[in-house]
């Protein structure tokens, strides 16, 4: 399959080239396009045919499902059923945007969206070249993110063409996606509604709605089995490299992050460093390649994919980086690492007093 870049502007999402893209979706075929959390790898929502090439195009599990992409809230009932008020009063605050529900699934989406489970995942994005996409294709469109499996997510149309080139017909080039992290996944269909997923809607944002939201925190139990929601398993959004994440207290976690940084070249790894860019100094005697995020979480959030990629090009064989707040924004990119680090956290605890 020849793969074809579509350069669209959100200033004028009604384009030609969104137009011919949605015709391709309606037709069956597959569509990578911005939103403003990450790129997702689109089919017709409503087609089994199309949305199983997704799994194929990109080498997911099928026992993994995929969110449903909506342009107005209208569409739910296409959609969903038995759908709760307070999903309405959810999506009347945070959509379009990057929160995702999920519901009762309705029977015209098929099983294979869902992975054969009695729920589906919807969302309305913001993005405008999304929007009309969905609107223009006429159709609920499912999409993953565009990379392919357990890869980190893409976040530019450069990172889907590296992983999907070949494996998907259009890919619509609206620039970097803004966010650069998931969605907030919400499960609505048990008895307390759950954060599956923490996201750009934060947990602080939903329980000001929410009061009693509660969290599932696989990754601070990474060896507790009972697996939440398929697809929710621990390796994930992984550079190739490893990733070594450390934790604690700044004035211990740099020296041991230079140290193993040291250790590391000492035998030969090549070492990539990943840290805001306020620490570069702290970083920049060593034998390593240093990747500078930015300083604030929504920068850093914004940047992490893609310095991951950019790690990998460089050759890292062995990536270190820090975590940050896990209040806000920083709950998100803390599970992130977390999982591409596959739960292996360094913790630097200060020395007890008195000792
Ligand atoms: O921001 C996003 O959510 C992006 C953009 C493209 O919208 N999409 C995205 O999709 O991140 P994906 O497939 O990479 O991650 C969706 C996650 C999966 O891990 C899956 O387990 C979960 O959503 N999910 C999907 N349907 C579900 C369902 N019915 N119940 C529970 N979890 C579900
Ligand atoms: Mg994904």
């Amino acid at each position: 399959m020849n793969t074809r870049i579509l350069p669209v502007s959100a200033d004028d999402p009604d384009s030609a080239a969104v137009r011919l893209a949605a015709d391709a979706l309606r037709t069956g075929r597959l569509v990578a396009f911005p939103t403003e959390t990450v790129y997702g790898l689109g089919a017709n929502a409503l087609d089994a045919e199309a949305v199983s090439s997704i799994f194929t195009a990109k080498a997911r599990p099928a026992s993994d499902p995929i969110i449903v992409h909506i342009d107005q809230v209208s569409d739910l009932s296409v959609v969903a059923v038995d759908v709760p008020l307070l999903a309405a009063e959810l999506a009347a605050r945070f959509w379009p945007g990057p929160l995702t529900l999920v519901l009762r699934r309705s029977q015209r989406v098929p099983p294979v969206v869902s992975a054969g489970m009695a729920t589906v995942a919807v969302r309305m994005p913001a993005h405008p070249i999304a929007r009309a996409l969905i609107r223009l294709a006429g159709v609920p469109v499912a999409a993953p993110s565009a990379n392919r499996f357990a890869r980190p997510s893409a976040t530019t149309a450069a990172h889907v063409l590296e992983d999907l080139g070949g494996r998907v017909d259009f890919i619509l080039d609206g620039g970097p996606a803004t966010i650069g992290l998931e969605s907030t996944i919400l499960d609505l269909t048990r008895a307390t509604p759950t954060v599956l997923r923490p996201g750009a809607v934060t947990l602080e944002m939903l329980r000001a709605v929410i009061p009693d939201v509660q969290l599932v925190a696989r990754y601070l139990q990474p060896d507790q089995d009972g697996i939440e929601a398929p697809g929710m398993l621990l390796r994930h959004y992984s550079p190739r490299a490893e990733l070594r994440l450390f934790a604690g207290e700044l004035a211990r976690v740099i020296p041991a992050m230079r140290q193993a940084a040291r250790d590391a070249a000492a035998v030969g790894r090549r070492v990539g460093l990943l840290v805001p860019a306020a620490e570069r100094e702290d970083f920049s005697d060593l034998p390593a390649v240093v990747r500078l995020l930015g300083d604030d979480l929504e920068t850093i959030s914004h940047q992490l994919f893609d310095q991951m990629r950019a790690l990998d090009r460089d050759g890292a064989d062995i990536i270190l980086m820090h975590g940050l707040e896990q209040r806000g924004l920083g709950l998100a990119l803390w599970d992130r690492l977390v999982r591409a680090a596959n739960g292996q956290v360094i913790w630097c605890e200060a020395e007890e007093s008195g000792v």
